[in-house]
């Protein structure tokens, strides 16, 4: 792993290379979670048969500390990062953390670390808790011992490109989740298995992935880390639409803020299946795509390509739908904007 550094105020920090001073840590073993400590971010030591390397046992979380001032910083939606880290333990056959566990460890690293929360535009502090089999063995059965860390990574841009609106590409010849299977939690196996699609997207000039359903290859899912919203219409006549949680896709915790802001805004918002072809068509009535999540925020789509050679540039500025709501999710999470009970956990430093 890497060396522990110290973020810059004012280069480009990236997305994960840097990390911030500490690291929460906790063990499960013999049916029981240990207090978690507080450490310094330092490499571990692993057994080569450690059974996360050869199973893929393993789960993940994604959230953020803004900066809201000089002595503030927020972190947003920790509860429900929570709920959704422990329906991905159930899910991948792990031992859910102690009730309390998770937000503890959260605001506990922020508070170590908060002078390490980067203040420029764009930058936060994202936070990754991580589970992951910890038991040395080969036994093609759960691991009986785990490991929880949460570590935390100045941040800005998501994207390596750096682009404010980026481009997605849309493929049929793999797929991310099917019905039944674990698309709807966040398991480490879901990203290893859209690496080749990412590496392929990027390869044809693309930033991300935009992944379809299973069955007819038909119908937009999401995108590679986060979910997509599309505008229909224009002017007072615009419809937010996304794809329903069906249980194949991820349900972003940017996706619940982005309705919920929408909602207030008082744009007309519905869950509906969007067809591929329906956003690609020359005559379509789809004036704005953007994708959203915790890492990337809210981001613009430019220009869909798919496998089969077609290519519409949606366009090259944000669109008023979406660059209002990009606003308001900027604003609500540095404070700037009233959030919803349960949102924000404030910590001054
Ligand atoms: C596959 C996938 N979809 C959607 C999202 C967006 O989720 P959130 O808004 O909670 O970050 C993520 C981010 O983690 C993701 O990995």
């Amino acid at each position: 792993m890497s060396q522990t550094e110290q973020a810059p105020s004012t280069n480009r920090l990236g997305f994960g290379s840097q990390f911030s001073t500490h690291l929460i840590s906790a063990r499960y073993a013999d049916g029981a979670w240990s207090a978690a400590a507080l450490q310094d971010f330092a490499d571990l030591t692993m057994s080569p048969a450690m059974m996360a390397v050869h199973y893929g046992q393993a789960i993940f979380e994604g959230l953020k500390a803004f900066r809201a001032d000089e002595q503030t910083v927020l972190i947003f939606r920790a509860a429900d990062c929570a709920r959704r880290f422990d329906r991905s333990a159930t899910r991948m056959g792990m031992p859910p953390l102690p009730a309390g566990m998770f937000v503890d460890a959260v605001t506990r690293l922020v508070g170590a670390d908060a002078a390490e929360v980067p203040s420029d535009e764009g930058s936060s502090l994202y936070l990754r808790p991580v589970m992951f089999a910890d038991e040395t063995s080969l036994a093609v059965r759960s691991s009986t011992e785990f490991r929880f860390l949460a570590m935390a990574s100045p941040v800005d841009s998501f994207f390596a490109s750096g682009r404010a609106m980026i481009d997605a590409f849309a493929q049929r010849s793999q797929i991310r989740a099917a019905l039944g299977g674990t698309g709807d939690v966040k398991c480490a196996g879901n990203y290893a298995g859209a690496m080749a699609a990412k590496s392929d997207a990027i390869a044809r000039g693309c930033d991300e992935v935009l992944w379809l359903d299973a069955v007819d290859h038909r119908y937009i899912e999401e995108f590679g880390a986060m979910n997509c919203f599309v505008v229909k219409g224009s002017g007072a006549d615009a419809e937010l639409i996304t794809p329903p949680l069906t249980g194949t896709i991820l349900a972003g915790h940017t996706r619940a803020t982005v309705i919920k802001l929408a909602q207030r805004r008082g744009i007309k918002i519905s869950e509906q299946p969007i067809a591929l072809a329906d956003v690609m068509a020359a005559d379509s009535s789809i004036t704005e795509v953007f994708a959203c999540g915790t890492a990337a925020g809210v981001a613009p789509i430019r220009t869909i390509v798919t496998d089969s050679g077609e290519s519409r540039t949606i366009g090259h500025q944000p669109g008023p739908v979406t660059a209002a709501l990009a606003a308001d999710y900027t604003a609500v999470v540095h404070g700037d904007l009233d959030a919803e009970p349960d949102w924000i956990i404030r910590i001054t430093h």
